[in-house]
């Protein structure tokens, strides 16, 4: 059986639907509360069997680097102030897992910025977790997902059924019936228009991939949005190897977006049980005097 060990996380993209929050931070750093949206990937990644993370970063990224390497002068201040629980969450955060950088030099796309990664990864299959978007479950997807791989040895693709209107912004898959939790797919497109979807399955931010994955990138042509397209290569590797759609239920939430990010932060403190109460009594009172 192929192990699934080390994963990608692309976090070069330059966040212009955040501008100007994002002109000086990476959007992967804006934190979900006091955590930023990255470090929740990282622990995704991490509980889902994970040691080994290459990051995709690029220009204007350094502050991603910082967060997870050891700050000196923060732990010995926290430490002569007596503040030891916040000093062991600071030190684990270092101690999360392996994380290693490469810099995609010119913003070519996801599909160029996976293939930045192609020496890290090796011959052996990883997965992909999108730096600006989180999961909401009880189990991480990205777990099932690598357990299933480790026993078909396909490459495994998360999707999530999406409104008609919204077909646009993912890529959508279609799929034949399925085996079991996975389905066969036969197509797949990059933001298609709505009448040229094949179906409402879109990709959400997770694979698990094999290394193939990787030749084709080498000659994957631009495509929307005159970038090199992940989606694209799936698509062509479809000639050489199987590619399984597994369809998820949970919540997934994209803050790369306005709406998107603002819905995230409100959904994560619900359920913090140190803002939940007082922040759905805040929400009462706005809605109330607002309707
Ligand atoms: C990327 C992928 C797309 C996927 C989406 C999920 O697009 O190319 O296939 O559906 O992430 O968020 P992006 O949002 O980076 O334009």
């Amino acid at each position: 059986m192929v192990k699934v060990r080390k994963a990608v996380i692309p976090a070069a993209g330059l966040g212009t639907r955040l501008l100007p929050s994002t002109k000086a931070m990476p959007k992967e750093m804006l934190p979900i509360i006091d955590k930023p949206t990255i470090q929740y990937i990282i622990e995704e990644a991490v509980e889902s069997g994970i040691k080994d993370i290459i990051i995709v970063t690029g220009k204007g990224k350094k502050a991603i680097e910082d967060h997870f390497d050891t700050s000196m002068l923060l732990e010995e201040t926290l430490k002569n102030k007596g503040k030891i629980t916040i000093l062991n969450e600071m030190q684990n955060i270092s101690q999360l897992a392996n994380i290693h950088y490469i810099r995609q030099g010119v913003p070519k796309g996801l599909g160029h910025a996976i293939w930045c990664a192609r020496n890290f990864i090796g011959n052996e299959p990883f997965a992909v977790l999108l730096g600006d978007t989180l999961i909401k479950e009880k189990k991480p997807c990205l777990k099932e997902m690598i357990r299933l791989f480790e026993e078909c040895n396909s490459s495994i693709i998360g999707v999530k059924r999406v409104n008609e209107s919204d077909v646009s912004k993912y890529g959508i898959v279609d799929v034949k019936q399925g085996n079991g939790p996975l389905f066969n797919i036969h197509n797949l497109v990059e933001k298609p228009k709505i009448e040229d979807a094949p179906s409402d399955l879109a990709i959400f931010g997770r694979y698990v991939l094999t290394p193939k994955i990787f030749d084709l990138l080498a000659k994957q042509e631009r495509g929307v949005g005159n970038e090199i397209q992940l989606t694209d290569a799936l698509q062509t590797m479809l000639k050489y190897e199987s590619v399984y759609a597994q369809i998820f239920e949970g919540e997934s939430y994209d803050i790369g977006e306005k709406l998107g990010y603002l819905k995230t932060i409100i959904e994560f403190a619900i359920e913090r049980e140190d803002l939940k109460e007082d922040l759905v009594q805040f929400m009462k009172n706005i809605v109330s005097k607002k309707t």
